[in-house]
């Protein structure tokens, strides 16, 4: 037989053998109580069993010891857990500037998270959810004992505590079956992870916090703040890796060039190939593509799906030179050991982009030499992306042809900290 520990029921913690013994001790003086009366057999005991049954050992010290050795039993298999589970789960510190939806309780609260945002509580029914029925539950429990002295009572009792375990446990796992089947939830989940892991790293390489906490370390962190600030601001015409920014699909289909990976070799080779820049990947969105009413296709456009289309053998070997010459302009921090070891093919590649090679100058600024827009001095730097979100409608670069694309620095609705940060991590995210 498989021996249990059990409480009594004064709320003692008893080992089985303990009960058993105290249970004979208790029915013996039953026996013995009943004989002095002379009357019945120790098989009708019923009545006897339930007046004698007081402690018959004192709780110190030998029950005390007990009780003890279970706390310490529990406090180490609490322990161990902790130690596998690699600590208590530590996120980035919350964000009170920025709402955010996916914020999601412990799962321990997930049923009251479900129901608070149960259709039917919607609005000003909130309370009910929030106010009404904790209130509720929580006058139940105080009136279950004196329910208990009616069978009635503890039938209801009974009930009562089996319906709202299911309960719990069915808003518990609804929660997580409709969190899982939204993909943007998903998404924020992950990101959320990135977030908690960038926030260890720089705890870990810093010497103790600064004043205002993590958030403050965050709020200043390109990689923390660059993909909200994108999702923002920049998501509703560009997309990032054909997602948001924070890995949540766009709401709207993007209407300007994917950023992911912008500067980077790939990037530019297939901006500057027939069949990609005429997708919605790059420009198939824009007014360059597809020109509003007595505006013509930009020339950018005619070039590629012309001239570049028809390029013979050796000019396309000079494109890619070209290529390389006007990435290495970025001087993205992943790209910079290519760059290094593509030194003599850059410096070609530089001397091909004008007249004797593929006559980008006819167009393009380039090196003072020529005139004309976007100048490509510097193209995909740091400076030129940072001054081109200042202000992509600046003679430097797209002037009255730009498209859509707000002034952000101009307007002031981004602060030069924020364009820095989110071009950092633009740029620290390129290959
Ligand atoms: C209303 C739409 C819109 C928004 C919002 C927008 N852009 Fe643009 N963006 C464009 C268009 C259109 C172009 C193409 C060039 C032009 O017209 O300025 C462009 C071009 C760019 C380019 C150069 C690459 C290219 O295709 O020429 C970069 C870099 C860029 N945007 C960054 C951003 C960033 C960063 C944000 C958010 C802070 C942003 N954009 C917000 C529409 C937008
Ligand atoms: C016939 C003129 C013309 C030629 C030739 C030309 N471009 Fe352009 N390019 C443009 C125009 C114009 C734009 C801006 C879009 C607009 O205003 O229609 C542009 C835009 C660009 C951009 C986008 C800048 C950005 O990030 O927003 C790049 C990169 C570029 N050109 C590279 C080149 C390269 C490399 C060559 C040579 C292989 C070249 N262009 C040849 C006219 C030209």
């Amino acid at each position: 037989m498989v021996e249990w520990a059990t409480l009594n029921r004064s709320g003692e913690f008893m080992w089985p053998r303990d009960a058993a013994a105290k249970a004979g001790q208790v029915r013996r003086r039953a026996v013995r109580h009943e004989r002095l009366r002379g009357e019945g057999s120790a098989g009708t005991a019923g009545t006897g069993l339930e007046e004698a049954s007081s402690p018959v050992t004192a709780w110190f010290p030998g029950q005390a010891w007990r009780d003890a050795a279970a706390c310490a039993a529990f406090l180490s298999a609490m322990m161990v857990i902790t130690v596998v589970a690699g600590g208590a789960p530590l996120e980035a510190p919350a964000d009170v500037s920025v709402a955010d939806p996916s914020a999601r309780p412990e799962w321990y609260f997930l049923f009251l998270f479900r129901l608070l945002h149960l259709e039917i509580f919607a609005g000003s029914r909130q309370f009910i959810p929030a106010m009404v029925l904790p209130g509720a539950a929580f006058g139940f429990l105080i009136l279950m004992p004196f329910l208990a002295r009616w069978k009635f009572g503890h039938r209801v009792n009974v009930f009562a505590v089996c319906a709202g375990v299911a309960g719990y446990g069915l808003l518990t796992a609804w929660t997580w079956v409709h969190d899982w089947r939204d993909p943007g939830q998903r998404a924020a989940m992950v990101q959320a992870k990135k977030e908690a892991t960038r926030a260890r790293t720089l705890a870990v390489k810093m010497d103790g916090l600064p004043s205002g906490g993590m958030a403050a370390v965050l709020a200043g962190d390109a990689y923390t703040q660059g993909p909200r600030l994108f999702a923002q601001k920049c998501a509703s015409c560009h997309a990032y890796d054909g997602h948001n920014g924070q890995g949540r699909p766009l709401a709207t289909p993007a209407s300007a060039a994917d950023l992911a990976g912008f500067g980077s070799r790939q990037w530019l080779s297939e901006f500057l190939d027939p069949a990609h820049l005429v997708t919605p990947k790059y420009w198939g969105g824009t007014g360059f593509v597809k020109p509003s009413e007595g505006e013509k296709v930009s020339k950018m456009v005619t070039f590629v799906t012309e001239d570049v289309a028809g390029y013979s053998a050796v000019e396309k070997s000079h494109l890619e030179k070209v290529v390389l010459a006007l990435s290495g302009e970025a001087g993205l921090p992943g790209q910079a050991a290519v760059d290094a070891r593509d030194a003599t093919l850059i410096e070609e590649g530089r001397r091909l982009l004008g007249e004797e090679g593929l006559a980008c100058t006819d167009c393009h600024a380039w090196r003072e030499e020529t005139s004309g827009r976007p100048v490509l001095d510097g193209w995909g730097s740091r400076q030129w992306m940072i001054d081109f979100i200042h202000d992509p409608a600046h003679d430097r670069f797209y002037g009255t042809r730009n498209d859509r694309m707000p002034s952000y620095g101009v307007k002031g609705e981004l602060t030069p900290d924020q364009i820095g940060m989110i071009v950092d991590w633009l740029r620290g995210d390129a290959p």
